[in-house]
């Protein structure tokens, strides 16, 4: 998951989280809030019954408490209220409808402290069609005596509806208010999010440009934090990295034109010796002189390898350009190498796909690049086939390497045209001898021609090199 997703993740995360916990502190706080508002209000409500009902008895009257108790049952919450009068024995419950049932169940139960005036806890019960009811009384008081009973009954169902559409009110701020944060809050993840991941993926960016060995890509992120450190780290890192690659360079020139030159005087002194030039040889000098002579070609080439890429890499590649006989050349070549092939069980072929194919380039580079691509191809197969073939295509020019080889992981395809690099061979293998530099010479000479190299290989199915050239070099 990259860092972008996975920040914004775990930052909405949390403020989905932040918000469901203050979401339930601010609910139950409001319903616990209404709960005790409505409470407050059924107990005014008894004692103002219990006043008018107090006024009533005072003045033998019952008119005030009977308008109170109109007015009172127009309350939706409000199931009935009732009245009795201890001296006459009288008894009045509004809506009437109530009145045998609730006297009948009030004679029963009558409350247990009549004797109190205040009002006491709420009594619940079920009136005969299942409504539940929330019932406050209060017993009115004359010259200490109880005197009367009023009753009010509240709809428990309704009671709890009304509560219900207070705190839904909050519900739905709450919920606005938490799709709003929610929003606010993604794009602030979102924002910052991007705000970290953008520099991180410049040095990302940086890092794979300095690993395909672009030396001068330095990163441009000014900040003053961790990011900002780490972009400085590696921005040094890149410049120290390409010191290093120059003194390397400087290096490898240095020492292969010095070696160089004794290597030149070796060459002359045998070559003086074979001639017999110094004196007749025995059967065994000969032989030793042939080793020192092989090793002294070896040792040759792989100096002139080193000073070719030292070249190539130093943009000191000057091909000098005329027209080339690139049939003639590769059989050349192909020729040179057929015993080799033989002596592998490799069967080597060349093969023209056009009838005439010209090319205007430089012939010592173009014959090291066909060396470097057949040496390798039989190199890395036996008893197979070696292909070399030469075409046109698109006014270009195509030299082909085909082989039925060990091939090349596709993880290693980029790393092979990169100086030294070999691709390191499962043990009990054969290793082949080599420095890792031909493929880069290939690369860099082809380069300098204004053309390109192509791979095709997968591990065990064989290697497929592809060099095109213009047919006049691009760079001259
Ligand atoms: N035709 C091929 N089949 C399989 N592997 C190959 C082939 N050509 C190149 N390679 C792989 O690429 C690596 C680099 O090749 P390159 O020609 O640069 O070096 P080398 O052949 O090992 O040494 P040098 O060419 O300097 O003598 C080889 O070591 C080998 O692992
Ligand atoms: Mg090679």
């Amino acid at each position: 998951m990259k860092l972008m997703t996975r920040f914004s993740l775990s930052h909405s995360g949390t403020v989905i989280l932040t918000l469901l916990i203050s979401f339930f502190f601010i609910y139950e706080g409001a319903r616990l809030t209404y709960q005790r508002q409505a409470r407050l209000s059924q107990e005014q409500q008894i004692s103002d019954l219990a006043l008018a009902a107090k006024e009533s008895l005072v003045q033998h009257e019952d008119v005030a408490v009977l308008n109170f108790m109109k007015s009172v049952v127009r309350n939706p919450l409000v199931v009935y209220a009732a009245y009795s009068n201890f001296s006459s024995g009288t008894h009045t419950v509004l809506p009437q409808t109530l009145d045998k049932e609730l006297l009948a169940d009030w004679q029963k139960s009558k409350p247990a402290d009549s004797s109190a005036s205040g009002s006491g806890q709420p009594n619940t019960f079920r009136l005969s069609n299942g409504l539940e009811i929330v019932e406050w009384s209060s017993t009115p008081r004359l010259e200490g005596h109880a005197a009367g009973l009023v009753r009010l009954g509240f709809s428990k169902a309704a009671l709890e509806k009304d509560l219900a559409g207070q705190t839904s009110k909050w519900t739905q701020l709450e919920s606005e208010a938490g799709v709003a944060a929610l929003i606010m809050g993604l794009f602030v993840s979102l924002w910052l999010g991007r705000h970290l991941a953008a520099p991180l993926k410049k040095i990302s960016e940086g890092t794979h440009l300095v690993r395909s060995g672009k030396l001068d890509s330095l990163v441009e992120v000014n900040r003053p934090d961790e990011i900002g450190d780490l972009a400085r780290d590696f921005n040094s890192m890149v410049v120290q990295l390409k010191e290093l690659d120059e003194m390397k360079r400087d290096f490898t020139a240095g020492v292969t034109h010095d070696l160089g030159t004794p290597l030149h005087a070796i060459r002359s002194a045998i070559n003086y010796l074979q001639a017999g030039d110094a004196g007749p040889l025995t059967e065994k000098q000969s032989e030793y002189l042939l080793m020192v002579s092989n090793s002294t070609g070896n040792l040759t080439a792989f100096i002139n390898n080193l000073l070719t890429t030292a070249r190539i890499e130093a943009a000191k590649v000057e091909p000098y350009p005329e027209p080339v006989d690139v049939f003639a050349h590769v059989k050349e070549l192909v020729d040179l190498y057929q015993p080799q092939a033989q002596e592998r069980g490799v069967k080597l072929m060349l093969v023209k796909k056009a009838p005439y194919i010209s090319l205007v380039a430089d012939v010592t580079m173009f014959r090291q690049i066909t060396l470097n691509l057949l040496s390798n191809a039989l190199k890395f197969t036996s008893n197979g086939e070696v292909e070399v073939i030469l075409s046109e295509e698109n006014g270009n020019f195509i030299l082909e390497t085909r082989d039925t080889g060990i091939g090349i992981d596709p993880k290693h395809h980029q790393l092979i045209f990169e100086k030294f690099y070999r691709v390191h061979q499962p043990t009990g293998s054969p290793a082949p001898q080599g420095s890792g530099l031909g493929l880069t010479i290939v690369k860099g000479l082809t380069e300098a021609h204004g053309g390109k190299v192509m791979l095709e290989s997968e591990l065990g199915q064989g290697s497929v090199f592809r060099v095109t050239l213009p047919k006049q070099p691009r760079r001259i």
